[in-house]
């Protein structure tokens, strides 16, 4: 079985039923939602909060009830994949572009359930993965001259056409090339404080139980 469907099958059964749940987006996340679906249909009694638009059709697909955020402001577990994970458990995420509403969800669950297949496991964030940044599209200019600044080399994530990618919210997202961030904390700290970034994918302190999947069949949960 492939990691991302170790990890993610593994976190789908996690769900209890009366639970309403956070579904994150990704490839990883199709795993546990096709797992969460077979339990839908044994009787599992769950809902979920999609944090995108990709992750709503799949589960309509699917036949996984959904709700709001408006109704649950309250979530008692969120599956999400990464990006990148280190030892900390802090992430990278937004490799998808949906780092906003996936934060969001996150941050109103009892508990984030990372899901990642081993090669997403690093010692230090940002080597070998671009941080990506969520920006109003007014701000873009001002943004990624603030970004340099911080020491990176910023671009506008694009589609093969050269259109910039626009985000489920209306807004661009910026790729930050940091070759290692040493102090992840303090960085998504000054990143809140520019003018125009409506969010980062550096999660810090947000994850419980990361569930990884091995190469071997198995599965470590940190
Ligand atoms: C989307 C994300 C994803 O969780 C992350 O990119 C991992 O994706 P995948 O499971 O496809 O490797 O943060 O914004």
């Amino acid at each position: 079985m492939d990691t991302k469907q170790l990890a993610g099958r593994y976190a789908a059964d996690l769900g209890e039923s009366g639970w309403v749940l956070g579904l994150g987006t990704g490839s990883t996340v199709a795993f546990a939602l096709e797992r969460l679906a077979e339990r839908v249909r044994e009787g599992l009694d769950v809902r979920g909060v999609p944090t995108s638009l990709d992750t709503e059709s799949k589960c309509r697909r699917y036949g996984i009830p959904l709700t709001t955020l408006e109704e649950h402001p309250r979530l008692r577990m969120t599956i999400d994949g990464a990006d990148e994970v280190d030892p900390q458990k802090r992430l990278i995420k937004g490799g998808g572009g949906a780092l906003l509403r996936e934060k969001v969800v996150a941050s109103a669950s009892e508990e984030l359930v990372v899901i990642v297949g081993e090669n997403k496991v690093v010692d230090r964030l940002g080597v070998g993965f671009l941080l990506p940044v969520e920006v109003v599209p007014f701000a873009v200019p001002y943004v990624l001259r603030r970004l340099e600044e911080l020491g990176c080399a910023p671009f506008v994530r694009a589609h093969q056409d050269g259109k910039p990618l626009v985000s489920d919210n209306g807004n661009r997202i910026v790729d930050c090339r940091f070759d290692g961030i040493d102090e992840p904390e303090e960085l998504e700290r000054r990143l809140n404080a520019v003018p125009g970034i409506v969010e980062n994918g550096l999660f810090c302190g947000l994850a419980g139980r990361v569930v990884v999947g091995k190469a071997d069949g198995g599965i470590e949960v940190r």
